[in-house]
C-alpha cells in the first residue's frame, strides 16, 4: 500500500492540448492515487474523533473550554475537518466555510499546556484504533499533521 505524502493526491497529469490533438494514440490514463481517507475510511476517523471527545469532559484543562451542551456538534466539526483534509468529502467547507483554524481558536486559550493536553488525549484516542484500521504510515501522517496544527494554534504563553 502506498501512502501519499500529501493529503490529497494530485490530479492525474493532463496531456498538453497539442498532444491530445495529435495523431498519436492517447496514453492510457494513469490510475489516480488513493487518498489517505480512501485508505482508512470514514469509520476510522469517526472512531478517533469519538474517542477524543469521550475524553474531553474529564480533562481539567480542556473540559471547561469545550461547549458542554454541544459536544456532539464539536465532534462532527473535528471529524468533518480531518476527513476533508485527508481527501474525503468537503463537508467542513460546506457546513462551516473555510477552516481558518487559527482564527477559529482565538477565543480559546490555546496555551502550551492546552496543546499538551489536546495531544495527550488525542494520542490516547489514536491508541484505541488498531493497526489494521490505521496502519503505521497512515498513523504517523495523521499524528504529524495534528502536532503541526496544534503547534500552529498556540495563541497564549
Ligand atoms: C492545541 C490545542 C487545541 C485546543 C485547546 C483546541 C480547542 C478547541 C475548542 C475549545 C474548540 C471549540 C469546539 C467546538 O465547538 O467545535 C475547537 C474547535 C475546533 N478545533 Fe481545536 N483545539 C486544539 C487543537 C486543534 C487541532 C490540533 C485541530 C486539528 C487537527 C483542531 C481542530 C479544530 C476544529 C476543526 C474545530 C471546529 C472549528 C469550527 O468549526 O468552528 N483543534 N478547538
Amino acid at each position: 500500500m502506498t501512502i501519499p505524502i500529501s493529503p490529497v493526491p494530485g490530479e492525474p497529469r493532463r496531456q498538453p492540448q497539442q498532444a491530445a490533438q495529435s495523431a498519436q494514440p492517447a496514453q492510457p490514463a494513469q490510475p489516480q492515487a488513493q487518498s489517505l481517507y480512501d485508505m482508512i475510511g470514514e469509520d476510522t476517523f469517526r472512531k478517533i474523533v469519538h474517542e477524543f471527545y469521550l475524553r474531553v469532559p474529564n480533562d481539567p484543562v480542556l473540559g471547561p473550554m469545550y461547549p458542554a451542551d454541544d459536544l456532539d456538534g464539536a465532534e462532527d466539526r473535528l471529524r468533518w475537518f480531518l476527513v476533508q483534509y485527508w481527501g474525503g468529502p468537503q463537508t467542513f467547507n460546506e457546513q462551516r466555510g473555510h477552516p481558518r483554524l487559527r482564527m477559529r481558536h482565538v477565543h480559546f486559550a490555546v496555551t502550551p499546556e492546552a496543546r499538551e493536553h489536546w495531544l495527550t488525549i488525542m494520542a490516547d484516542a489514536l491508541g484505541t484504533v488498531g493497526d489494521t484500521e490505521l496502519p503505521g504510515p497512515a498513523r504517523e501522517a495523521v499524528w504529524d499533521h495534528m502536532v503541526r496544527v496544534a503547534d500552529m494554534l498556540i495563541n497564549r504563553p
